[in-house]
């Protein structure tokens, strides 16, 4: 990853996409443990949190699993994402402490009505990043994430989920929404955040 670059267009616009974000051997690795098996790894993702805390499958459709260091695959993800932690803190001074992350598969007629990333009440989030695992995606399957300005009501861009892509954006600066998928969508959502609430 161009740390440089990342941190340039972070400062200027607030958000960057990369494509083949990480190398490729690890990239397969993630895919292949972005599957749901059945075993209850992936649960469907909540929306709202505390007494608010339900299931909304009409405004969130995917199913989860939390990434955890106990696998090796997952462990040298969360490296990677941990030096790029260290590098935009040196260079942009955003002071972010962890990172949270978790696979994401939306089945075919799912997607993720317009959201911003920032809980209420908790805005320790600081920076989104979206790791797509879809080889052969197609402009057909829909699913594409569509970012709007801070205002919510313009769009800014789209992206494909196509296989090694990575949005990088501010948390709190852009509400976005995941389109209707007609096929399996595969990713890992991830959140580095600052200590406190
Ligand atoms: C999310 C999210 C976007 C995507 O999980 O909060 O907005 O493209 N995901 O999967
Ligand atoms: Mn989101």
């Amino acid at each position: 990853m161009d740390i440089d670059l990342i941190a340039q267009e972070l400062e200027q616009t607030g958000y960057i996409v990369l494509a083949n974000a990480l190398p490729a051997e690890l990239l397969h690795g993630l895919q292949k443990r972005c599957e749901d098996d059945g075993s209850e790894r992936f649960q469907p993702a909540h929306v709202g949190r505390g007494a608010a805390k339900q299931q909304i499958r009409s405004l969130r459709g995917d199913v989860i699993s939390w990434i955890e260091a106990d696998d090796p695959v997952d462990r040298s993800f969360l490296e990677q994402m941990e030096t790029l932690r260290r590098e935009l803190n040196a260079r942009l001074f955003l002071g972010m402490f962890d990172y949270e992350s978790h696979y994401a598969i939306y089945n075919s007629g799912q997607g993720y009505a317009k959201h911003s990333d920032v809980l209420q009440g908790k805005k320790n989030r600081i920076l989104t990043t979206v790791l797509y695992l879809n080889e052969d995606w197609q402009p057909e399957h829909g699913g594409e994430l569509v970012v709007y300005d801070p205002s919510g009501e313009s769009e800014l861009l789209r992206v494909q989920p196509t296989f090694g892509t990575m949005i990088i954006f501010l948390s709190e600066s852009f509400p976005h929404e995941v389109l209707v998928s007609n096929t399996t969508r595969r990713s890992i959502a991830g959140w580095f955040r600052v200590s406190g609430s």
